[in-house]
Formats: structure tokens, C-alpha cells, sequence
């Protein structure tokens, strides 16, 4: 049987994750979500991997959310691992201490939306849509999407969605924030590449850091957030990668980071 999830590294420390499960399209089963989880941590702990992608095999879908059919099986009372499961796996994406760009290859539907806006970019493809259909099923999101939408987007497009169901084309995505750029599926990866090229010119650790001060400030009255901020900008005014910026700078070169 193939691998449901497929692992490859680059020589420029990019690991790239692709959802293999094309004939579930992708659907994000108990077991799919447990190993994303693992390699979320393994990913986010492994100095080698500057920048991580997230795909979908298949050609319409990136992911479908929930597995539907494994779902059915489970009483309610007894879904309480498969829930915790998806909302472990998502969460630990959301973690990775480095950045992450989610090529959507397709279309991504309740779960498999909340994981993709788990992720710092998404970079959808003309003709997908995207969706938090959940309340079309009797249920809602409950891996995020209520909280993580109407940050990035707003509460009145994010209400649009989550409460009417609705799913929107990449291009409307985009035009709300959701998505960095749609593009034909075949340009796909060199749209991806060409943000990862961007991200390679930068230092990693300000990268890192940056994303950090985003993520644990914007939950927090201002006053606490520019003390992260403050933080995390400390860190870098003492890095090897701070001097070399500003040496590159007065050199007229590029500079050389090395993360330290
Ligand atoms: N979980 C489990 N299996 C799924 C799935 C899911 N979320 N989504 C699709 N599949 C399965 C289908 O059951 C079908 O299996 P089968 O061949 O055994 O019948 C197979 O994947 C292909 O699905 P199909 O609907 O025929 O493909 P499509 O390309 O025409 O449409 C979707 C793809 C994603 C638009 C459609 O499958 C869909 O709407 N899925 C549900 C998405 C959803 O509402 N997710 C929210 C979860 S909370």
C-alpha cells in the first residue's frame, strides 16, 4: 500500500510533506493525522530543515478535511481520540518554529483548511475553491477554523463562510488574505520555489523569530505583544547573522546567514 503521507528533502533544506491518500482525496484519517503530528515536531526540532511545504497528491483536491468514512463508524461518545487527533495534528503545524507554505494543489475543505491555515502561506491554483462546510454536516470546525479564519480574514468574511458553509474560489480566497497567490497548476511549483528562494535570502533565525512574536503577540493586549516583540528582537541584536547583515550591508553584497 502507498505511504499516506511522503517525506522529501532538498538539498536546500526544504522539507516537502505531501497528503497521499488521492482516492480518499487526502482526507485526513486518525492515523494520517498522528504521523503529521510526529512530523510536525520532528520537522520543527530538525536543524537541517530551513523551510517546510505542505501538499496534496492528486490534481483537485489538497484535502477533503475529516475522513468522512472512518467518522461514520465512531459513535459519538467514543470520537473523542479521532478529534483530538485532528486538533493535535493541526495545532502542532501551527507550531513548527519555522516557516511553512502550503502549496494547494487543489481544493481544501473543513479540516483540510484548518490545516492549511495552520501554515504561515497558502499558495492556492485557479479553479479551487475552499471551504468550512462543517455546519453543512450537523457539526462545525473544531480544529481552529473559528479562531484562525476570522484572525486572518476578518469576522464578517469569516462568518460568511463558517455560518453560510460556503465555499469560495482561490481567487476570492486571495482577494480576502487567505491565500499569498493563485496560479495555473502547472506554475504551482515554481510559485512555490520562487517564496522559498525569498526565504532563503533571509536569516532563518529572524525568520523564526518573527514568526513567533506574530504568533504568541496576537492574542495579547498590545502592550504585551511589544514585549515579546522585544524579546524575540533581542535574540536576534545578539546573533552572528545580525552582524553579518550589517557587515553584507555596508560591503554591498549579500549577505551569508548561517542561523547563528
Ligand atoms: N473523507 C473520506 N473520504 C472522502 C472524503 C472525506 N472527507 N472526501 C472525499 N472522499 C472520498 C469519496 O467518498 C470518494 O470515495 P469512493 O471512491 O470510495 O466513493 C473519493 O474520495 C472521491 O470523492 P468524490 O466525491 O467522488 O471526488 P470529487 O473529486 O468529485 O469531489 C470533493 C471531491 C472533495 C469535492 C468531495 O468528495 C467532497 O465534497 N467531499 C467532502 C468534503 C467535506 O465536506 N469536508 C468537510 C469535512 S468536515
Amino acid at each position: 500500500m502507498a505511504e499516506p503521507i511522503i517525506v522529501e528533502r532538498t538539498d536546500a533544506g526544504v522539507a516537502w510533506v505531501t497528503l497521499n491518500r488521492p482516492e480518499a482525496r487526502n482526507a485526513l484519517s486518525k492515523a494520517v493525522n498522528l504521523e503529521l503530528a510526529r512530523l510536525a515536531r520532528e520537522l520543527s526540532g530538525d536543524r537541517t530543515v530551513r523551510a517546510v511545504v505542505l501538499t496534496g497528491a492528486g490534481d483537485k483536491v489538497f484535502c477533503a478535511g475529516a475522513d468522512l468514512k472512518e467518522r461514520k463508524g465512531v459513535p459519538a461518545a467514543e470520537s473523542g481520540p479521532y478529534i483530538d487527533a485532528i486538533s493535535g495534528a493541526i495545532e502542532a503545524w501551527a507550531r513548527i518554529a519555522k516557516p511553512v507554505v502550503c502549496a494547494m494543489n487543489g481544493s481544501a475543505y473543513g479540516g483540510g483548511l484548518e490545516l492549511a491555515l495552520a501554515c504561515d502561506f497558502r499558495i492556492g491554483v485557479v479553479g479551487a475553491e475552499v471551504g468550512l462546510t462543517e455546519v453543512r454536516l450537523g457539526i462545525m470546525p473544531g480544529a481552529g477554523g473559528t479562531q484562525r479564519l476570522p484572525r486572518l480574514i476578518g469576522v464578517a468574511a469569516a462568518k460568511e463562510m463558517i455560518l453560510l458553509g460556503r465555499r469560495v474560489s482561490a481567487e476570492r480566497a486571495a482577494s480576502l488574505g487567505l491565500m499569498l497567490a493563485v496560479v495555473p497548476p502547472a506554475e504551482l511549483r515554481a510559485a512555490v520555489d520562487g517564496v522559498l528562494a525569498e526565504l532563503a535570502a533571509c536569516a532563518p533565525r529572524s525568520v523564526a523569530l518573527a514568526k513567533a512574536a506574530i504568533e504568541r503577540g496576537s492574542d495579547v493586549v498590545l502592550d504585551e505583544g511589544l514585549r515579546i516583540e522585544r524579546q524575540c528582537y533581542d535574540v536576534t541584536l545578539f546573533s552572528a547573522d545580525r552582524d553579518e547583515g550589517l557587515l553584507a550591508f555596508a560591503e554591498k553584497r549579500p549577505p551569508r546567514f548561517t542561523g547563528r
